[in-house]
């Protein structure tokens, strides 16, 4: 039987996509159950109810509360039972009620080398530091910021001429596919963690 992921995303959705594409393969051992957006009018949104999934946009503007939103946000996720939440360019922190439901299968894909570069503007910040390689990192996610324990890094080469446009794209060809490889290995023989130690039996 296929894994249930729920891929939660804020923009154009490029990762998204390629898991949905990857979930065409019946081999491939996951099927996308539900999107949800933190913001009304994402690009994956778009792709989700084209691909036949159910989607749902959550703003944070429309909770009373931070609180009272990662509350609404975890019986979203949840009412599509999944057996693993994809955070896949979801601009907001999960709360305290969320990782306390899904916690150890909630996983996060950020473009840089962690624990190089967390937070929002990383392929800014690799460039203004200087690095010659970057990267994307898949991790599980908990209460901190892109500090959770790593499941998969794939580096990238920074060129000369890369502002940050060209740099994050070269980024998300190499981190959708790591995603997807990723994804695939959990979502068919799960993982262990072992203090920070993520294994893929
Ligand atoms: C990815 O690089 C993700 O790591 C970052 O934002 C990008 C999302 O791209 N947080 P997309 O929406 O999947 O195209």
């Amino acid at each position: 039987m296929s894994a249930r992921l729920v891929v939660l995303v804020s923009g154009a959705g490029s990762n998204l996509q390629a898991l949905l594409d990857a979930c065409t393969d019946p081999a491939y051992g996951a099927a996308v159950v539900a999107v949800g957006a933190d913001r009304v009018g994402a690009g994956g949104v778009e792709r989700a109810r084209s691909a036949g999934v159910p989607a749902f946009e959550l703003p944070l503007e429309a909770a009373s509360s931070r609180a009272d939103w990662d509350a609404a946000l975890t019986e979203r996720v949840a009412a599509h039972a999944p057996d693993l939440v994809v955070s896949a360019g979801f601009l907001k922190l999960a709360g305290e009620t969320f990782l306390a439901r899904f916690g150890g299968r909630f996983v996060n894909t950020h473009p840089a080398l962690l624990p190089s570069f967390p937070g929002m503007h990383a392929p800014r910040d690799a460039l203004a530091y200087g690095v010659k390689v970057t990267g994307a990192t898949l991790f599980v996610v908990d209460a901190g910021v892109d500090t959770g324990p790593i499941v998969a890094q794939v580096a990238v080469p920074v060129a000369d001429d890369d502002d940050k446009a060209t740099l994050h794209e070269r980024i998300k060809v190499a981190e959708r596919e790591m995603l997807v490889e990723y994804v695939g290995r959990i979502a068919r023989s799960g993982f262990t963690l072992d203090g920070r130690k993520v294994t893929i039996p």
